[in-house]
C-alpha cells in the first residue's frame, strides 16, 4: 500500500520542533504531524508568521499543542537564542527537523559574513541540533531529520572557496548546501552510532514540489526568465503535500532507520520511498572534514560544546 499521512504513527506525546513550518513543506508536515496528536513547535524566522499560522493549524486540526519560536537562520547568535528558549522551556525533543531553506540568491551573506545559502541550509541547522542534541538525547527513540533536495546530486563541496568569495555561481553553491545537508546527516548517523545514542539522523528530498521556494528565488533575482521558466513547468511539480511525505515518513516510519535517505518514487514527484545518497556523502573522509571545517565556523560564534560532548562520551 502507498504511504500516505495515513500511514503515520500516532503521535501522542511526541514533542516536535520544524524550521520553516509558516509555509511549503515545513507546514504541511506541521499540520499532518499534528493531526497524529504531536505537539508541534512552528520555528520560523518571522514571530507574526508564525502566529497567524499557529492560528490556522489551530483551526484545521482542532489541536491546541502548537507553540511558535522566532528562529533566524541566517544570525547564528539568534539560532543559539532559540535552541536556549526551546532548552528552557522543554524537558525533551523527540524530533527536530531541519527544513527550512533558501534557494538560490544573488551572493548574499549571514549576520556573521557566511555565504547565506551554506550558512541557512546547512550552518544553522548543524549549529541548532548541536544545541538540542543533549536535549533530543535525554530519551530514547528521538529522531532528527535533514531536509536536502535533488540538488545534492550535482553538487559538489568547492573546499577552496566554501564562501564563493571568487566566484559565486547562485546554483552550484545552493548544490553545496544541499550536498552538506546529507553529509551532516550521515556523518551524524555515524557519531550517534559509535556513541551508542538511540537517537536517528535521516535525510530526506521532496523531489519538486509546489511552494514559495521558487517565487521566493525569482523575487531575490529579479529574473523574469526564471520566473517564466518555472510558470511553463510548475504543472508537472508535485504538491506541496506530496512534497512533505519523504522527510513525514523519515520521521515517523516505525520502519525507517538512521542513516537512510527518503525521497520520491520517481526522483522529482511520486510516493515517498529509500533513495540513493549522493556518492560525496558516502565518502568518510569527505564527510569528516566538513564536519570539522563547519564546527569550527559554528563554534567562533555559538558554544556548540554540550552537543560535541553527547557525542563523544561512549556509553
Ligand atoms: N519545493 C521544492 O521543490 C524543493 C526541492 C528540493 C528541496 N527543497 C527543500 O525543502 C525545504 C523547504 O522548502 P519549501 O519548498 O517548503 O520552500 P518555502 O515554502 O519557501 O519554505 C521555506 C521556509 O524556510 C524559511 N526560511 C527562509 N529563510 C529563513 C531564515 N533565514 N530563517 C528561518 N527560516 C527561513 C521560510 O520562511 P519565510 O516564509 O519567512 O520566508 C519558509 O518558511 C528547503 O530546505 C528546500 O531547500 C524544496
Amino acid at each position: 500500500m502507498a504511504w500516505s499521512i495515513d500511514s503515520i504513527p500516532n503521535q501522542e506525546g511526541r514533542i516536535s520542533l520544524i524550521t520553516g513550518a509558516n509555509s511549503g513543506l515545513g507546514l504541511d508536515t506541521a499540520q499532518a504531524l499534528l493531526k497524529k496528536g504531536a505537539t508541534v513547535i512552528l520555528g520560523c524566522r518571522s514571530l507574526e508568521k508564525a502566529k497567524k499560522t499557529r492560528k490556522k493549524l489551530s483551526r484545521e486540526t482542532n489541536s491546541e499543542n502548537i507553540d511558535v519560536l522566532e528562529i533566524d537562520l541566517a544570525d547564528l547568535n539568534k539560532v543559539n537564542q532559540a535552541a536556549d528558549q526551546i532548552i528552557i522551556k522543554y524537558r525533551k525533543l523527540d524530533l527536530l527537523i531541519n527544513n527550512a531553506g533558501v534557494m538560490a540568491p544573488p551572493r548574499t551573506v549571514s549576520k556573521q559574513g557566511l555565504e547565506l545559502q551554506f550558512a541557512i541550509n546547512h550552518l544553522s541547522h548543524m549549529c541548532l541540533t548541536l544545541k538540542l542534541l543533549p536535549l533530543i538525547a535525554e530519551k530514547p527513540r528521538g529522531r532528527i531529520v535533514t531536509v536536502s533536495s535533488g540538488a545534492q546530486y550535482m553538487g559538489k563541496i568547492i573546499w577552496d572557496d566554501l564562501q564563493g568569495k571568487k566566484n559565486y555561481d547562485r546554483w552550484a553553491y545552493y548544490s553545496q548546501s544541499k550536498l552538506a545537508n546529507v553529509m551532516f546527516a550521515v556523518e551524524l548517523h555515524h557519531k550517534l552510532k559509535r556513541s551508542n545514542i538511540d537517537v536517528f539522523s535521516l535525510s530526506a528530498h521532496p523531489g519538486l514540489a509546489r511552494t514559495n521556494l521558487q517565487s521566493t528565488s525569482v523575487k531575490a533575482n529579479g529574473s523574469w526568465q526564471e520566473a517564466i521558466a518555472y510558470k511553463l513547468i510548475s504543472p508537472i511539480f508535485q504538491s506541496s503535500l506530496m512534497g512533505s511525505l519523504p522527510q513525514l515518513l523519515a520521521a515517523t516510519d516505525q520502519n525507517a532507520r538512521s542513516g537512510e535517505q527518503y525521497g520520491p518514487q520517481f526522483n522529482f514527484k511520486g510516493q515517498p520511498k529509500l533513495c540513493k545518497i549522493a556518492p560525496p556523502a558516502l565518502d568518510r573522509l569527505q564527510r569528516e572534514q566538513l564536519w570539522e571545517i563547519s564546527t569550527n565556523l559554528i563554534g567562533n560564534y555559538v558554544d556548540i560544546s554540550r552537543g560535541k560532548e553527547v557525542l563523544n562520551n561512549k556509553k
